[in-house]
């Protein structure tokens, strides 16, 4: 069965004066913690990183409270469970991948904070997967435990379709559709995977525009050096 190329989406985040749309990032985060977290880690990112996003120390503070970690040895060697700070990882849903697989059919999770890296076209990818799960054609021979979408190489997978309409209250009162909370998670996705995204391209235009005017400068002072020699 032949797969499909991502859907075009026209991201803000795109190009070199691209940045990160801060609200839908953080409704994507919301989609990310009560729906993709129960099988996903993201596991690169700390609760505190969560400031550029927009949220306040306060309600980072209670974000990480409500995820128990395990900590450990303590002066007794013992490990040991404790409510996350803001310094913490992001909490993982399964202690390793034996138990991942174990939960979920054999197949693994995987971790997010790099997936909008590491598969091409990332964010039409991701978006196009969420949004692309469909009744298979006819012909189509499925097998048990996987489900249909023709986004994902050999259109059938263990992840069952995450999303459904109004499956979140968003916080802002933004109408929780499948796309919307696609366009969302993975606008969060992305800063998740790139958080240096802005510093560096804006370095990179300074770098221009540097560039540009040593450029001119050094042009200008060639031709007076030169200009009494014929
Ligand atoms: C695979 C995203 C929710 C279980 C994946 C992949 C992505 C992803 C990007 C990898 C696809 C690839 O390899 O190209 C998400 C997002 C979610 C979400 C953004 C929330 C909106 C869930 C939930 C579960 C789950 C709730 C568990 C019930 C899995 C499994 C795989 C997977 C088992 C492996 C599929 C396979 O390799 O056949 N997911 N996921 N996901 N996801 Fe999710």
């Amino acid at each position: 069965n032949e797969v499909l190329p991502p859907k075009k989406v026209n991201w803000p985040f795109e190009g070199a004066f691209g940045t990160v749309d801060r609200k839908a990032a953080q409704r994507g985060f919301q989609v990310y913690k009560e729906v993709c977290a129960a099988c996903h880690g993201l596991y690169n990112l700390y609760y505190r990183n969560l400031k550029d996003l927009g949220f306040s120390d306060a309600e980072i503070k209670e974000i990480a409270k409500s995820y128990t970690i395990q900590d450990g040895p303590n002066d007794l060697g013992e490990m040991f469970e404790r409510a996350a700070l803001p310094s913490d990882h992001f909490s993982r849903p399964y202690p390793n991948e034996q138990a991942a697989r174990a939960a979920n059919n054999g197949a693994y999770p995987p971790d997010l904070s790099l997936i909008i890296k590491a598969r091409s076209n990332g964010a039409n990818y991701l978006y196009s997967l969420l949004t692309g799960y469909t009744n298979p054609p006819d012909h189509f021979k499925l097998m048990t435990g996987l489900h249909y979408n023709p986004y994902f190489p050999g259109s059938q997978l263990a992840m069952p379709a995450p999303l459904t309409d109004g499956q979140v209250s968003y916080i802002d009162g933004t109408e929780a559709s499948v796309e919307q909370m696609a366009m969302d998670v993975t606008n969060f996705l992305q800063w998740a995977a790139e958080p240096e995204m802005e510093n560096r391209k804006s370095l990179g235009l300074k770098v221009i525009l540097f560039l540009v005017v040593f450029t001119i400068f050094f042009v200008i002072s060639k031709n007076r050096i030169w200009q009494n020699v014929k």
